[in-house]
């Protein structure tokens, strides 16, 4: 696509309801990397490249919340070689990239379980939050040591000890109560899930918080998906809300 088809469809993006969270699954960077005949680890490189350049053009967007997988508990069954080099990878993350995000007036959140992470990221992870907290363009959510069922039992759980403890009755329990026990509570819940790599599932992510998100694939691996391919999900999106949006006020009520 040529630069000024990308200024057009830029324009047209713009000018229609934007999603107010997008969340995406970073997938691809170890088929990347092979294709390549390089290492899966420099595929997660480029796959944190592709993440800076991508969280700028959403915060450009105007976009209020960004969610991306980064690191699920189940890949702990990856070899020690590849999580060593992923948790080296978020560790510099948080020491590098996190001032310029700063600077563009980011507020960082960690979805997961994060007293499950060594102890030098949950530091850097509290130092990050905390420098960040006040700030105002987008909220970027890093899902770090993140899985949905496990979320919703944590959830479930907290319920269940406040029943217990008489804080609240159990018919006080509805989607609201449970939504503010998950990492994402006062997050909105997301418009678009975008997945590269051309695999088509949910994979434990935002189970939840995705009950009525629209889905959009394509096969690009993480590491190839650009500016482009982040405004025709977004297009695509808009077209789907334009389809529907009438016909769900009208028979709303
Ligand atoms: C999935 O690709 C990707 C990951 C498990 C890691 C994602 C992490 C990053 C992009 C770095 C982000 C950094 C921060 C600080 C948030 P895969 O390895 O499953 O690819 P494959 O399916 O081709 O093997």
């Amino acid at each position: 696509m040529m630069q000024s088809d990308l200024k057009e469809l830029k324009k047209k993006v713009l000018i229609q309801k934007m999603p107010e969270h997008i969340a995406i699954i970073m997938d691809g960077n170890g088929r990347w990397a092979k294709e390549r005949g390089l290492s899966r680890t420099a595929g997660h490189k480029e796959g944190m490249q592709r993440l800076k350049k991508i969280v700028k053009v959403v915060n450009d967007l105007g976009i209020k919340h960004l969610t991306v997988f980064a690191f699920s508990t189940e890949n702990w069954k990856r070899p020690k070689k590849e999580v060593d080099f992923l948790m080296k990878l978020f560790h510099r993350a948080f020491d590098n990239e996190v001032e310029e995000l700063h600077q563009s007036d980011v507020k960082i959140r960690v979805l997961g379980q994060i007293e499950g992470l060594p102890r030098n990221i949950k530091d850097k992870i509290d130092k990050v939050v905390e420098m960040t907290n006040k700030n105002k363009s987008l909220n970027l959510n890093i899902a770090l040591n993140y899985g949905g069922r496990s979320e919703i039992i944590d959830a479930a759980k907290s319920l269940a000890l406040k029943v217990k403890n008489g804080s609240i009755k159990l018919d006080d329990i509805n989607e609201e109560k449970l939504g503010n026990e998950l990492y994402t509570a006062s997050i909105p819940d997301p418009q678009l899930l975008i997945r590269p790599s051309g695999e088509k599932r949910i994979s434990n992510f935002l189970l939840w918080q995705s009950a009525y998100t629209e889905f959009w694939f394509t096969d690009t691996y993480w590491p190839d998906f650009d500016e482009r391919e982040l405004l025709e999900a977004i297009a695509d999106y808009q077209e789907r809300e334009r389809r529907f949006g009438g016909l769900k006020e009208k028979d709303s009520r």
